[in-house]
C-alpha cells in the first residue's frame, strides 16, 4: 500500500475487477470490494486490498473505506439475478458518503434490446426486453442521479459478451453442445476482457471522459460463428448446428434470451473519444491470445 497514492475503489473484483486492479496498483491506492472471504484471501495473495461486504445483506452499522482523495469507483459488481432494479446498487450508493472524482458503471449492451440486426450507437433508446436488461437501465439511471446530484463525472461502459483467457466456452463445444445454424443466427458482439481493462483506465484517467460509452471490439457476428472459430482454433469438432426453431425448443432460456436479440453495436465513441486503442479489434487473435494464457 502507497497512501500517497490517490485512492480508487473497484466494487465487485472478479475476473474484469482482478486484472484492472493488478494495472491500476501501478497508480492508485486501490481496495477492491467482493462479497466473499474466499475471492478476499485470493486477493491478498495477489497483493490487492480488499473488504469483504455482501451488499445483499447489509448491515444498519456498516461503511466502506474512503478517502477524501477517492479519485474513482469503479463499479463491477452485477445486479441481483431478480427483479427489475438493482438493489444492491441502491446500498453501494447509500453507503459511498464521500464522492469520488469520478464514478464509472459496468453496464450491458443488453439495454438496447432486439434491434434486428440494425447498427446502435449510444444515441439509440434503451429498450430493455428481459427483466436482465431492465435491471441495467435502472441501474444506469441511479448512477446518473447520484452523479448528478454529487457533480460527479460520471462514465457508463456499456459490454457485450466478454471474453478472454479462462472465460471461453471451451467445455461445453467438448461435450458437443450445439449452435444455431450461421445463417439464421443474429448478429451479437464481444470484447477481450484486456481491451474492457483499458476501456476501464481510459474511462478515469480521460478527464473528458463522460456519459455513455458502447465498449466492443466492433466485430459484430453471430455467436455461432464465434463458436465454431473457436472450436477451430481450439482443435475441438465443429458443434453441430441446429435450426433457430429447434433451438428454441432445446435451448435454456437464458441461452435463448441473448440469442433472441440482434444488433451490431458501434464503438465509434470508444474509440474516438473515450481513446481507447484495441489490442483485440480482431476477435481471431483474441481467441488465439486467450487459449495461449
Ligand atoms: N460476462 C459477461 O459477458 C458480461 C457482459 C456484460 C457486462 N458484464 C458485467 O461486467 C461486470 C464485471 O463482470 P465480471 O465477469 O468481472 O464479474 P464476476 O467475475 O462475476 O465478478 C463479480 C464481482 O462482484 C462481486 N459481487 C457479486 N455479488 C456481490 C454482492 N452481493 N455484494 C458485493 N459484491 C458482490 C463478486 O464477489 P465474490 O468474488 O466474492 O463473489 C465479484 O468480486 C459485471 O457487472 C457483469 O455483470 C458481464
Amino acid at each position: 500500500m502507497n497512501s500517497t497514492r490517490p485512492h480508487l475503489m473497484i466494487a465487485g473484483c472478479g475476473y474484469v475487477g482482478r486484472r484492472l486492479a493488478k494495472l491500476l496498483s501501478q497508480r492508485f491506492d486501490v481496495t477492491a470490494l467482493v462479497r466473499t472471504a474466499s475471492s478476499a484471501s485470493e486477493l491478498s495473495t495477489e497483493g490487492i486490498r480488499s473488504m469483504v461486504l455482501d451488499l445483499d445483506r447489509v448491515r444498519m452499522n456498516t461503511s466502506i473505506p474512503e478517502r477524501l482523495d477517492q479519485e474513482a469507483i469503479i463499479y463491477l459488481v452485477p445486479p441481483p439475478s431478480f427483479g427489475e432494479s438493482d438493489l444492491r446498487l441502491d446500498r453501494f450508493l447509500q453507503l459511498a458518503s464521500v464522492p469520488p472524482k469520478c464514478f464509472v458503471y459496468m453496464s450491458t449492451t443488453g439495454v438496447y434490446g432486439d434491434n434486428g440486426g440494425a447498427l446502435v450507437d449510444e444515441s439509440a433508446p434503451v429498450n430493455p426486453r428481459t427483466d436482465r436488461a431492465r435491471r441495467r437501465v435502472t441501474a444506469e439511471e441511479m448512477t446518473r442521479v447520484w452523479c448528478t446530484e454529487r457533480r460527479v463525472r460520471r462514465v457508463v461502459l456499456r459490454a457485450p459478451g466478454i471474453y478472454g483467457p479462462g472465460r471461453l466456452p471451451v467445455e461445453r463445444l467438448r461435450r458437443g453442445d450445439a449452435i444455431v445454424r450461421e445463417e439464421e443466427a443474429g448478429i451479437s458482439n464481444r470484447i477481450h476482457v484486456d481491451d474492457l481493462v483499458s476501456a476501464c483506465i481510459a474511462a478515469v484517467m480521460n478527464p473528458e471522459a463522460r456519459g455513455v460509452y458502447n465498449v466492443t471490439d466492433g466485430n459484430s457476428i453471430s455467436s455461432s460463428t464465434f463458436l465454431r472459430t473457436l472450436a477451430e482454433l481450439a482443435g475441438i469438432h465443429a458443434p453441430p448446428q441446429v435450426s433457430m426453431v429447434e433451438a428454441q425448443l432445446t435451448f435454456s432460456m437464458d441461452r435463448l434470451s441473448f440469442l433472441n436479440e440482434s444488433r451490431r453495436v458501434s464503438n465509434e465513441r470508444m474509440l474516438k473519444h473515450l481513446g481507447v486503442t484495441l489490442k483485440y479489434p480482431d476477435y481471431v487473435e483474441g481467441i488465439r491470445a486467450s487459449l495461449k494464457e
